[in-house]
């Protein structure tokens, strides 16, 4: 029998979509899946791309059907059953054979996976795009060895989706960094979605405007600086109807938000790193709190509701969205370089924004813009280069209005506020972190720099003391 070029381990609704676009760009995979008969099912419902699928029984036949040296792409739920399928491979892999991780995985789990199989190849790809992304071209972010990524870069890369041409697939850095930056895209995709939620609230409770309307508002803008896949299928879901009762499909959905954890990943490396990514984090705690049932409706029947009739033109929200995003991925790019150097990968943020312009969930017109940004100012924040800086004077107004009146009016905007607190803290010319300082001196005695560099590191307290 003729062998594949791959296997790939996992056929569930990812896994699945990604073997049938590998079998389309004409690879031959061989698949397996835990559960028996899985896997031969899927082949026998592969269609045209039967031809190129080899359905395993175990982990056994899928090794045997594998071209040596072998590429094995696990797509298996993030955790403990990547191990486990680690555990099960390595007796039937030799040195040259590469696993795969290519799910939502913890890069500190990919780097001990790669640290504890020395005797294999290791790689932990993100990818994104969900179902549709995977079947057609996802976004792909590749971390490991480059001698590996050489093997099955062309692979990825084929399968990838593409933006004028270019593959939107790389090899971000050895190690956990291509886990890294799939967890910082899905703590963008968060942030971007968040603030989509913030506008389309004011827009529901602060403009009296039904989803229909408000539907035709974010199909105004996916036409012009914020055209994006979110944007777009927030008109989507607002402009649906639900079967059931006629109802607009978003007036009957229970505004809990659900989470995997990636988010919040996210958040939480950023307070490792100390490069704060307050949009994100504002937009974690507001997923955590939509489900926090209990003290939300007591805290509906203890104080009026939010103000409707606030004063906003649709052109602010817009203005309001565009800061909002830019400042999120300022924050965002941030981080990334910063854990570049903690962990000595040389992460390229042009590389990034230009890998997520197609495909993944967070792709938008002004992804491409942001690459081309951050290749002509290397060095510095998003925020502050040439383009965005102009963008951001721009559009910052609008963000200060929707945020004064919302606050005013009584309602929640995070992210919102979280993005506009954060220009203003690097914008101001002296912050007020002297008086934190101050007090830390005073109570412990901690020292502090002085504006004129003279070598006195403690204030006068005794005689100040209350
Ligand atoms: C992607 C997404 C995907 C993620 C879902 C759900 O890039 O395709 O980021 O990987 O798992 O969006 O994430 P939550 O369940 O945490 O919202």
């Amino acid at each position: 029998m003729q062998r594949t070029d791959l296997g790939l381990i996992g056929l569930g609704t990812m896994g699945a979509a990604l073997a049938l676009n590998f079998a389309g760009k004409g690879y031959r995979i061989a698949v397996a899946n835990r559960t028996p008969g899985v896997a031969a099912r899927f082949a026998a419902e592969a269609g045209a791309l039967a031809g190129n699928i080899v359905p395993a029984g175990g982990l056994a036949a899928l090794v045997a059907a594998v071209t040596p040296p072998r590429t094995i792409i696990l797509m298996v739920p993030a955790g403990q059953a990547v191990d486990d399928q680690i555990a099960a491979l390595r007796p039937l892999l030799g040195k040259d054979d590469l696993i795969i991780d290519a799910g939502n995985a913890h890069f500190r789990d990919t780097e001990r996976r790669i640290a504890d199989n020395p005797d294999l190849l290791f790689m932990g790809i993100g990818v994104s795009g969900g179902e549709e992304g995977a079947r057609h071209g996802p976004a792909i972010m590749g971390g490991g060895a480059q001698s590996a990524w050489n093997r099955v870069g062309p692979m990825l890369e084929a399968i990838a989706a593409r933006h004028q041409g270019t593959p939107c697939a790389a090899l971000m850095g050895p190690g956990g960094a291509g886990h890294f930056v799939k967890m910082v895209h899905n703590g963008i995709e968060y942030a971007d979605m968040q603030m989509i939620a913030e506008i389309y609230g004011l827009m529901r409770d602060g403009m009296a405007m039904g989803a229909a309307d408000i539907g035709a508002v974010f199909q105004r803008w996916n036409e012009g600086p914020l055209k994006s896949y979110l944007v777009e299928i927030a008109a989507a879901v607002a402009l649906a109807t639900d079967p059931e009762t006629g109802r607009p499909m978003l007036d009957v959905i229970l505004d809990i938000a659900g989470q995997k954890g990636t988010g919040r990943w996210t958040a939480i490396e950023a307070q490792t790193l100390a490069t704060p990514v307050p949009v994100i984090e504002a937009a974690v705690m507001a997923r955590n709190l939509s489900g926090a049932t209990a003290l939300r409706s007591a805290g509906v029947q203890k104080f009026p509701a939010a103000q409707s009739g606030i004063t906003l033109s649709v052109e602010d929200l817009e203005d309001a969205l565009i800061a909002g995003k830019i400042l999120c991925y300022a924050q965002g790019f941030d981080m990334l370089a910063a854990a570049s150097a903690a962990s000595g990968w040389t992460l390229s943020l042009p590389e990034c924004a230009r890998v997520w312009r197609a495909g993944c969930i967070i792709r938008s017109e002004m992804l491409d813009h942001m690459a081309e940004a951050l290749t002509l100012d290397p060095d510095s924040n998003l925020a502050v280069s040439e383009t965005f800086s102009a963008l951001l004077r721009k559009h910052e107004r609008g963000l200060r209005q929707v945020v004064s009146a919302a606050v005013a009016g009584g309602h929640g905007v995070p992210a919102l506020a979280a993005a506009i607190s954060w220009f203003d803290l690097i914008r101001a010319p002296r912050g007020t972190a002297n008086m934190l300082q101050a007090q830390r001196d005073f109570f412990g005695a901690h020292g502090f720099e002085r504006i004129d560099g003279l070598p006195l590191h403690h204030g006068p307290w005794a005689a100040a003391a209350p």
